[in-house]
């Protein structure tokens, strides 16, 4: 049952995710899997393990898959089994889990960051090939939220420069993209199953799936310290195996994937039907593109407040990420500063992840959609509009009051806006009425980026902050 009525909570109404209530529904199947390898005591590198690659290839459509410890792991090992290292660059997005970065420096090789496409998330496939230097040797694409990037369009770029393409794939068990597997488009792919994925495991682990014989053989000898035979070690290898009690776990798990992805996808779809007016802004799939929908994230000012509002109705939710990779303490050596990355930046403090998980109740939704739009119309400022190509742009508080004004196109179109340059919005219906930046507008709230469907430079208004 589901109340709003019962506070302070100490149990949020709705959790963020809930395994627990995923375990309740598979317990029996799991407790016997996990049985069957303790009286076997067929630990490493068992029996389990070998058919959960198997099986999990299969669901991918690739012919091979090898169990390692974890997401990054996998990544990392790809990576390596490219003999991709020091001196190398590997190109990937600002906007996503840090692993994606760690594995590569854990290569000896730099992450060159680049920005995301604003209507996805997904790596901007335009500024990739930006990036590309004699150093490049691979573009790490991340199906981030489990939407899958642009991978015809990366494939080509790759082709074209003789690039390694490897699909971080750990938000993303299940998706398609033009009809294919997300992982199954590119050289090597990594998945996580770490506990909260959409297939998720009872501690680390990871895969890396591949259509290459060689690639794979190779990461099988180099989660297993570089050996060929027992003792024979041919190169410096690691100890990074999935353990086959996990396997034995995935397994079952594996087998329910594709409904819980249903699942997924018909919450989405009432978060859709019940957010639609409530003018936060909603993720949506690209054309042809099927995401896993590992997490449903909504745009919105004043997102922090929001955040709280929530937290105050029972409602737990994420945010992924606050911090984009090219403002970590972690990577400040790469030279990065505010304003290199504005898309990522703006994802960064407006974004919000609501509630999402298979076994996730209608009535839940209801009350999670309820308390954003009480939110909303309480914040009417911390409203979105829709610019053409731009999905998620704010628009200042003097239009506010105004019925559906939408940024028509600015003054100048050039990237040098200024305090001078008057924005034309399309209101009202019908008309087009100027509007000149107030001297308290910080011009570094505004960006510019081109829109994905006419490439044509269009304004981004971020948060007015007065
Ligand atoms: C996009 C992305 N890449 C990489 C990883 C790393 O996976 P793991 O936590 O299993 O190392 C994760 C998972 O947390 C992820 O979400």
């Amino acid at each position: 049952m589901c109340t709003n009525t019962l506070m302070p909570l100490k149990q949020p109404l709705v959790p963020f995710v809930d395994l627990a209530a995923q375990y309740r529904t598979i317990a029996a199947e799991v407790e016997q899997a996990a049985t069957r390898v303790l009286r076997e005591a067929d630990y490493i590198l068992g029996r389990e393990m070998k058919r959960f690659e198997q099986e999990f290839a299969l669901f991918c459509e690739t012919k091979y898959a090898v169990g390692v410890d974890s997401g990054t792991s996998a990544i990392e090992l790809a990576l390596r089994a490219y003999e991709i290292g020091a001196g190398h660059e590997v190109i990937t997005a600002a906007n996503s889990f840090i692993a994606t970065s760690l594995a590569i420096s854990h290569t000896g090789a730099t992450p060159v960051l680049v920005d995301v496409d604003p209507r996805t998330y997904t790596i901007d496939v335009a500024a990739i090939e930006r990036a590309i230097t004699p150093r490049t040797k691979a573009i790490i694409p991340v199906h981030l939220y489990g939407h899958p990037a642009y991978m015809d369009r990366i494939q080509q770029i790759a082709e074209r420069h003789r690039l390694f393409v490897i699909e971080d794939a750990c938000q993303a068990h299940g998706a398609r993209y033009r009809g294919r597997r997300a992982g199954s488009w590119s050289h090597a792919s990594a998945f996580s199953f770490y506990p909260g994925k959409n297939l998720g495991a009872y501690g680390d682990g990871g895969m890396v799936v591949t259509n290459d014989q060689r690639i794979a053989q190779r990461i099988e000898m180099l989660r297993n310290y570089g050996q060929q035979e027992k003792y024979h070690h041919l190169f410096r290898g690691y100890n990074r195996r999935l353990d086959t009690l996990q396997a034995a776990v995935l397994r079952v798990k594996l087998r329910y994937l594709e409904s819980w992805n249903e699942a997924r996808r018909r919450n989405a779809a009432l978060y859709h039907k019940f957010l639609k007016e409530s003018g936060v802004g909603l993720p949506s799939e690209a054309e042809d593109a099927t995401s896993s929908w590992h997490l449903y994230v909504i745009r919105v000012g004043h997102r922090d407040a929001l955040r709280e509002h929530l937290a105050s109705r029972g409602v737990s939710t994420g945010v992924h990420y606050p911090i984009p990779i090219h403002l970590q303490p972690a990577y400040h050596d790469l030279g990065h500063k505010v304003g290199d990355f504005p898309v990522s930046e703006s994802c960064a403090r407006s974004i919000l992840s609501l509630p999402m998980y298979a076994e996730l109740a209608r009535c839940q939704i209801e009350l999670v959609a309820e308390a954003v739009r009480d939110f909303m119309s309480a914040r009417p400022d911390a409203k979105l509009v829709d610019v053409p190509g731009v999905k998620h742009a704010f628009y200042p508080p003097a239009m506010q009051s105004h019925p559906e004004p939408t940024v028509l196109r600015a003054g100048r179109q050039t990237p040098s806006l200024s305090q001078s340059s008057p924005l034309f919005f399309r209101w009202p219906p019908g008309g087009c009425r100027a509007f000149s930046l107030p001297s308290s507008f910080s011009t570094s709230r505004f960006r510019w980026v081109p829109t994905s469907i006419t490439g044509r430079m269009m304004p981004l208004l971020e948060r007015w902050e007065d």
